[in-house]
């Protein structure tokens, strides 16, 4: 009998001893995952969690002098994550039109601070002008107003000004993300293109289309550059 108690201890002790000394045996050793400030702040439990992780008064601070990209987004300004916005502070030089453009994910409430800026939004398809064309709405701002790009709107803005416009925009989401129209239709094959466009466009310019595309999201516009009497770049 005190043989069998012995043994049923010996085996309790190795029970409770057994995980705590097999771990470091069993488990390999792992580098540990060094979780970003933004993901820490995703899987926090609480709001107030978060605080705990953005103790100085600078982390709610963004200084778009600084920034390399004229956007304030989770990314790069943690303190946003879980607000569902983000922002940008941007000038749109003179002559320069911002390329055709939707966000997948947000509404963009668009605001000039100083100039002029000219938009065009195409919304969604069904919207349509009293004889049944698609209707695309046009602003025209100068500073202190404001005009809304419902999200995945088609739009663009043009500065038809010499001297650059300040804006300022508001977006609905920590990850708003960018859709360039010209750049991904034409990534599409040229059979597609070509059927897409009912046809019009030779299947030996559509290499050219692709190449004519500028690469910066901002292209200039010629007779307006001529009127100010800029030299064309690129910017
Ligand atoms: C426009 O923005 C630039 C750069 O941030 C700034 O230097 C300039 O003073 C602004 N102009 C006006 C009229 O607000
Ligand atoms: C552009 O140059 C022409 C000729 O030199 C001049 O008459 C015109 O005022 C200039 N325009 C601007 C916006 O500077």
């Amino acid at each position: 009998m005190l043989s069998k108690f012995v043994l049923s201890s010996v085996i309790a002790a190795l029970a409770v001893a057994y995980p705590a000394q097999a771990a470091p045996q069993q488990m390999p050793k792992r580098d540990t995952i060094e979780l970003s400030k933004v993901a820490q702040l995703r899987i926090a439990d609480t709001a107030v969690d978060r605080f705990k992780l953005l103790p100085k008064d600078e982390d709610f601070m963004f200084d778009f002098s600084k920034s390399q990209i004229p956007v304030a987004t989770a990314s790069n300004f943690p303190a946003l994550v879980g607000s569902g916005a983000s922002f940008s502070l941007a000038s749109l030089p003179g002559c320069h039109m911002a390329f055709l453009h939707l966000h997948p994910r947000a509404s963009e409430l668009f605001a000039v601070t100083s100039g002029r800026v000219v938009t065009e939004m195409v919304p969604e398809a069904g919207v349509v002008t009293a004889d049944g064309k698609q209707r695309v709405i046009r602003t025209d701002l100068s500073a202190g107003m404001l005009t809304i790009f419902p999200q995945g709107s088609f739009h663009t803005q043009v500065n038809p000004n010499c001297e650059t416009a300040n804006i300022s925009a508001f977006f609905t989401a920590e990850d708003f993300g960018a859709g360039l129209v010209a750049d991904q239709t034409f990534a599409l094959s040229d059979d597609v293109i070509i059927r897409t466009f009912g046809e019009s466009i030779p299947g030996e310019d559509i290499e050219k289309i692709r190449h004519a595309i500028p690469g910066t999201m901002a292209i200039l516009v010629d007779e307006c550059m001529a009127k100010c009497n800029k030299t064309k770049r690129h910017i």
